[in-house]
């Protein structure tokens, strides 16, 4: 089904891009039109991801993803094309015409958060009622204020089976829809479904927008499991999403606390440390990484003290590390977590421990430190290798003498000793990634080659020019003239020549070539490479010659690559221009 190309206009008029690449992503810094933020795409610790206000585009220059407004829905939402339509022209209160088939999956959505929002009200609602004395006893004895549980919206699931699937099949809520969205679950034996969450005290996980996308049921006390989340769904991914986001991304502190548990989370807002989060039960994924990197530089991991606390904590730090995100820890003394310190040291004390925050550097150390015996030299020694190794990954000279210099006295060695040692562990890294740029300088034309293979073009000189006539005829379309006789097959690369031929169309029917209307025939990495064409500087004082250029270099280059076809096309032209009659 086709979405009329003034409805699509219109959709990308109202949905500024701007706007709603905002609400993912934070843009800091402009230049001109355009505004830079962190891809949300891919890691980077440098904003190479672009949003173009002028021409209502993004892309990135690191991962070369890019289009307009419905294809960065499409990609950050993970929706199909028709799908990313209905979401926008829903957040824009527009009315999709000619009401068609596949806004199924999106309906499937609405209704689950729409389910998701109405248990949460439920759960909120039973602390109310003699159902939930158990969970507020809970509350009161792990010294939750009331503040607190309206904040996070936390509530009671009943220890009973249906309390919650009677609720919502009253409100018109079908059995299947129930278990889609993990509320229910479907019994083996009768097929009936029953509550998923019960006796449990229940945190809705909300997302960035304020969507209910789950739930956490934490069980009253001690018990297995301690934690009972949403499994995935249509609307939820554990690995993706943050327990206490909603409310941390406005936090004014420059850093979020990344905690263990819910009630750490809890424990620490309402202690007025505000930006703490935590995952919801799987290892710290790069997804949440760069979910905090959309809005904050630091994090500040509070696990817990305990062994399998410590560990975790290690791997969230090279998660982090990678996204480019500043990453420091804290060492709580006397107590297994956040909510303990505060209870047993009060909030100063936490605020003290956050202003004497490690960096990830003295961290791993005193890490790597506690598994040697110093009175062995062997331990010594290898202690030594490791810190070297985590020494040449420092990128400043000041940070090496200073984590050098507490090494090499606890080490029992000199500091210069030490030095030589990480500085030719350097020079072996150099060489290696040296030799890395070098194998891939072998192959020039590689920055400009689209990342899969389909798009990869083989004569990257024509290609050049290629890229050229679409860039001149997407900026001015009175440059095309019918005498400049380029056809789509003229093009070495399929996928520019395609592009072509869709352009050239466009532009003799009269239609504008934007990305709303382009996008619908594009796919997504298509796009990227279209809206490539747009952010490349292209002079247009003398476009008339240099479209000419242009062709005539493709035009060699087409004679180069196969001069047997191009000697009877030439013959053909000949005939035709003399008058000469057709063969048949
Ligand atoms: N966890 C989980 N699902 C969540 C949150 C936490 O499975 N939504 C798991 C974590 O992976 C970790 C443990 O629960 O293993 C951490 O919980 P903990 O800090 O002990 O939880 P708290 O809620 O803070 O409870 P307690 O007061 O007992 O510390
Ligand atoms: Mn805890």
């Amino acid at each position: 089904m086709a979405f009329p190309e003034a409805f699509l206009e219109e959709l990308a008029a109202r949905n500024d891009i701007i706007d709603v690449v905002s609400g993912y992503v934070s843009l800091t810094k402009r230049s001109g039109s355009n505004q830079f933020g962190l891809c949300p795409f891919h890691s980077e610790k440098t904003p190479s991801f672009s949003v173009s206000s002028d021409k209502q585009m993004y892309y990135c220059f690191g991962c070369s993803k890019g289009g307009g407004v419905i294809n960065f829905i499409m990609e950050i939402e993970g929706l199909h094309f028709p799908d990313a339509v209905h979401f926008l022209a829903r957040r824009a209160g527009m009315q999709v015409p000619d009401e068609g088939r596949d806004d199924e999956a999106v309906r499937r959505r609405e209704r689950i958060l729409r389910a998701n929002r109405e248990a949460a009200r439920f759960f909120h609602g039973m602390l109310g009622e003699p159902a939930g004395n158990p969970a507020i006893d809970y509350i009161n004895a792990r010294g939750i204020s009331g503040e607190m549980v309206k904040a996070f919206g936390i509530g009671a699931a009943p220890d009973t089976w249906s309390a919650l699937t009677d609720h919502l099949a009253k409100k018109g809520f079908a059995a299947d829809e129930l278990v889609t969205a993990g509320l229910a679950r479907r019994s083996g034996k009768t097929g009936g479904i029953y509550d998923a969450f019960r006796g449990r005290l229940v945190f809705p996980i909300i997302d960035v927008r304020g969507n209910v996308l789950g739930f956490s049921g934490r069980i009253l006390g001690d018990g297995e499991p301690k934690y009972l989340n949403t499994p995935d769904t249509p609307v939820f991914h554990k690995s993706r999403n943050l327990f206490g986001i909603h409310l941390a991304k406005k936090s004014r502190a420059g850093y979020f606390l990344l905690a263990e548990g819910n009630i750490d989370v809890v424990a620490l807002h309402q202690a007025g440390f505000d930006s703490a989060v935590a995952p919801l039960g799987t290892a710290f994924t790069a997804d949440q990484a760069r979910l905090m990197h959309r809005y904050k530089q630091e994090v500040i991991i509070a696990f817990d003290a305990d062994d399998a606390g410590q560990r975790a904590a290690g791997k969230a730090i090279d998660t982090l590390e990678k996204t480019g995100i500043a990453v420091r820890v804290l060492r709580m003394a006397g107590a297994n977590d956040p909510d303990e310190f505060i209870k047993k040291r009060g909030k100063d004390a936490f605020h003290n421990l956050i202003e004497q925050r490690e960096t990830h550097m003295e961290y791993r150390l005193l890490s790597l430190r506690q598994g040697y015996d110093f009175d062995r030299d062997q331990d010594r020694l290898n202690y030594l290798k490791e810190a070297e190794g985590l020494l040449a990954g420092l990128n400043s000279d000041v940070e090496l003498e200073v984590y050098g210099r507490r090494v090499a006295e606890e080490a029992g060695v000199s500091l210069e000793a030490l030095k030589t040692g990480v500085k030719k562990r350097r020079t072996q890294a150099k060489k290696q990634s040296r030799r890395k740029v070098e194998q891939e300088g072998t192959r020039p034309s590689r920055a400009m080659q689209p990342g899969s293979r389909e798009l990869r073009y083989t004569n990257a000189y024509s290609a050049m020019a290629e890229q050229g006539v679409l860039r001149l005829l997407l900026r001015d379309p009175a440059l095309y003239r019918e005498e400049l006789e380029l056809e789509p097959e003229d093009f070495s690369s399929p996928f520019l020549g395609r592009a072509y031929g869709v352009i050239r169309e466009r532009i003799r029917a009269g239609k504008e070539n934007t990305p709303a209307t382009l996008s619908p025939l594009f796919n997504q990495e298509e796009m990227g490479q279209i809206t490539r064409l747009f952010t490349q500087p292209e002079n247009l004082t003398d476009a008339g010659r240099a479209i000419t250029d242009y062709i005539a270099k493709i035009q060699t280059e087409k004679l180069k690559q196969n001069p047997e076809d191009n000697l009877q096309d030439i013959y053909a032209n000949y005939r035709k221009t003399k008058g000469v009659e057709q063969d048949g």
